[in-house]
């Protein structure tokens, strides 16, 4: 394989200029240095010259030294191996145990496999979460994808965290979490919850969190999910795939191309930004050998649902919990916004026509809530006519009724964590409603 010798660096891009022989695009090239610095190389200009992305932000790096070509994409270990750990996006060990096999086979994260038969023709399998207003509004359903919406400290990364708690301990299969772009702290809290629970040994953990340059930010849910479609195609296994935060993956794959100099477009968000979440997205999907189950969390920033990119990663998913400040301002957790919440997986035939019929009611008399809400505020509630009044007196029962204290808040409010199946759920909406 060719050599070549450093060019330009400017930040994190490293331009390698190759004599012939250049390298190809996705492919790892090393410096010739004593840690054999690895580079990513993310495009090519004429000159025989490759761009590339310093992958650990190695500023040892200098102009001319020797760059060597290894004609293999940026690969992963993978295996049974990888069970129980903790990695970045390089699948790099960052848990402090022992270095991986060397002899384990690695996969390229830019390679998935090709799409075999949907999944979405065989029979809807329902799996509960515990969570009144998720099984309720947004049902769980195995291989589809939920998003769990909403701006800053509303309540995402509890909701997802309650989520582990219930559906993970539940032995469903193997679950994955990747951390994109959040806090570091929250990324070891989850590990050790899990390892006191004894879930490690069902679980793995990918992180490129905000201390990541934006390179490991921006490829992280990738390299998670490539392991998490060796599982489902080799192993045959169902997988929880939780990702928090999608939004900051955006964030990320726009910080680099604006350090390669890509004109930014729509909204600030650079051109291929909307094509890399559709290829993601669509690399969590489930085949005949398994599953993948994903639940995503979206930061909106500065609350506002129509920003583009918030748009775009919505477009994917099946079922969106949107989160609400107002609704946490009333102090309803979790904070959920029962008229934006909205799941293309609430139909007959999936949830049985009893639930299906429940949440045309339900949602009727949230609707009727909202506008009464602002006659109230007018005229008072002594002036509606008595059926409005019994209207209004049910949904505010309903909408107390889907407040829930969270397991996973019980060290921080002693307050008891609450699981209800979802039986119990729909007849406690049928006693109110009735
Ligand atoms: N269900 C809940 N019950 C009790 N408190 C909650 C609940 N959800 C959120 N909180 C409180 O709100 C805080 C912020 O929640 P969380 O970290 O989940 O927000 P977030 O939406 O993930 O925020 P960010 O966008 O900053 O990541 C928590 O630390 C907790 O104090
Ligand atoms: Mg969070």
């Amino acid at each position: 394989m060719s050599q070549g010798v450093i060019h330009s660096i400017k930040d994190l891009i490293i331009t390698v200029e190759f004599d012939e022989d250049v390298a190809e695009i996705n492919e790892i090239l090393l410096v010739d240095n004593k840690q054999k610095t690895p580079l990513l190389v993310d495009s090519l200009r004429p000159g025989n010259i490759a761009v590339c992305l310093n992958l650990h932000t190695d500023r040892s790096l200098q102009k001319a030294m020797k760059v060597n070509r290894t004609g293999k994409d940026l690969e992963i270990p993978v295996g049974e191996e990888m069970i129980g750990r903790m990695f970045n996006a390089l699948g790099e060990p960052i848990d402090g145990l022992a270095p991986v096999d060397p002899k384990l086979a690695r996969r390229s994260i830019f390679k998935p496999p090709s799409r075999t038969n949907s999944f979405e023709a065989s029979e809807p399998e329902i799996l509960e979460t515990g969570i009144k207003v998720i099984d309720f509004f947004t049902p769980f359903v195995k291989g589809r994808k939920i998003g769990i919406i909403g701006g800053a400290g509303v309540g995402k990364t509890v909701l997802m965290m309650e989520l582990i708690h219930n559906v993970a301990a539940s032995g469903v299969g193997l679950s994955f979490f990747t951390g994109i772009g959040e806090r570091i702290r929250e990324g070891h809290e989850l590990y050790d919850t899990l390892r006191e629970r004894k879930l490690l040994s069902s679980t793995c953990m990918f992180f490129g969190q905000m201390n990541e340059n934006p390179v490991q930010r921006a490829l992280v849910g990738v390299s998670a999910a490539t392991l998490a479609e060796y599982f489902r195609d080799d192993k045959g296994k169902d997988i929880l795939f939780f990702a928090d935060n999608m939004y900051r993956y955006v964030q990320a794959r726009n910080e680099v191309s604006t350090i390669i100099d890509q004109m930014p477009s729509e909204g600030g968000y650079e051109p291929t930004i909307f094509s890399d979440v559709k290829t993601l997205q669509d690399r969590l999907s489930s085949n005949e050998k398994g599953s993948i189950t994903a639940i995503e969390t979206i930061y909106v920033p500065a609350d506002d649902l129509s920003d583009p990119a918030v748009q775009m990663i919505q477009h994917e998913l099946d079922s969106i919990i949107v989160l609400s400040r107002a609704v946490a301002e009333q102090g309803i957790r979790p904070a959920v916004d029962l008229i934006h919440t909205s799941s293309s997986l609430l139909s007959p035939d999936i949830v049985g026509d009893r639930h299906y019929l429940l949440s045309v009611q339900v949602q009727s008399l949230l609707q009727k809530y909202e506008s009464l809400k602002g006659i109230i505020a007018i005229i008072g509630e002594n002036e509606l006519s008595p059926a409005d009044r019994a209207a209004y007196a049910k949904s505010k029962k309903l909408i107390e009724y889907f407040s829930q204290p969270m397991s996973v808040m019980e060290d921080m409010n002693g307050e008891k964590g609450e699981q209800v199946n979802r039986e119990d759920m729909l007849k406690g909406i049928e006693e109110i409603i009735v």
